[in-house]
């Protein structure tokens, strides 16, 4: 499975603290924790000895204990010690097999397989002028390739966000460019009529979007600012949509935000995204097939779902089976 070598999101950073936490990724379950220097560990959840699921066990003396028969797992997966044979020094084959794992945009990131595959990219993420913010995690019975989709869907704006981020009297969807990326694609001069583009509108507007996607399940949406408002050259408010698919049916979504608002609280800005992707969750749930056909034939198209045609190719070419039929 080639999507087994890409870096995916599987938790909150800051949620992995004082123990072991259960993740789950591409059907796999995980143990993440955090030891004493700092470092988050990524594992198969589950021990070598007799199979118990570490994720239920706890962290001792910086060393990954197993809630079975106490076994201790350093960091870098080898066991220091089995309790039940105090003078036993184990050899370098008593281990787990870690995971790579890293840090980004406030999430663990894991990959399964080593492969060059490059972290997905979110430029805004180093500029100081914005503000990065997570959103969710929002647990989804979609598969996360219906998920890109509808990240990069303009069509739905009209009906599912009616008042907010589209109005059924101006549904129509202006030609916009796609081109091939070498990590996905890019949609840029997406236009589209919006009620409430965001907490601060006071008045409907046209704005104008850029998408990209930057993994197979990953993506970024940038905003050109609004002739009047506070532009500054350059400067261009993102969120990026991070999945992690958990099974080919079930995902966990979080939005990175990276915004120029950095007076409105928190608890405001995110509770605007949940308003705008609550609405989406029970149409994406109501998708049949779940998974996403990448059998051109299997769905119909038209110019405005172009976007969502080159996504598909793009699944195509990568041989990417996870979420897709
Ligand atoms: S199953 Fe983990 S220590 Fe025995
Ligand atoms: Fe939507």
């Amino acid at each position: 499975m080639i999507e087994r070598t890409h870096w995916h999101p599987v938790a909150d950073a800051q949620t992995i603290a004082d123990g072991p936490v259960a993740a789950r990724l591409l059907g796999d379950d995980l143990v993440l924790w955090r030891d004493p220097q700092g470092a988050v560990h990524a594992w198969p959840d589950r021990c070598p000895h007799r199979g118990a699921k570490l994720s239920l066990g706890r962290i001792e003396g910086g060393h990954l204990e197993c809630p079975y028969h106490g076994w201790q797992f350093e960091g870098g997966g080898r066991c220091m010690r089995v309790p039940a044979l105090p003078g036993f020094v184990p050899p370098a084959t008593h281990r787990v097999q870690a995971f790579e794992a890293r840090e980004d945009h406030g999430l663990v990131f894991v990959r399964l397989a080593s492969g060059g595959d490059a972290m997905p990219l979110f430029e805004a993420e180093g500029d100081d002028r914005l503000r990065k913010l997570n959103c969710g995690p929002y647990d989804v019975a979609a598969s996360a390739p219906r998920i890109i989709e509808n990240f990069l869907d303009m069509a739905h704006f009209g009906f599912v966000h009616e008042g907010w981020l589209g109005a059924r009297d101006a549904t129509a969807i202006d030609t916009y460019r796609v081109e091939e990326t070498p990590t996905g694609l890019r949609a840029t001069d997406c236009k589209a009529w919006q009620p409430q583009s965001n907490l601060h509108s006071t008045a409907p507007a046209q704005v104008e979007y850029g998408y990209e996607v930057t993994g197979p399940y990953t993506a970024v949406l940038t905003k050109i600012p609004e002739a009047g408002t506070v532009a500054v050259a350059g400067w261009r408010e993102a969120i990026a949509l991070f999945i992690c698919p958990r099974e080919p049916e079930r995902s966990r979504v979080w939005f990175r935000l990276a915004v120029a608002d950095f007076d409105s609280s928190d608890e405001k800005l995110r509770a605007f995204q949940d308003t705008i992707f609550l609405q989406d969750r029970p149409v994406l749930e109501s998708q049949t097939p779940r998974l996403l056909p990448l059998d051109p034939r299997a769905e119909l198209h038209t110019a405005a779902d172009r976007a969502s045609a080159a996504y598909r190719r793009y699944l195509s070419r990568l041989g990417i089976t996870f979420g897709v039929l």
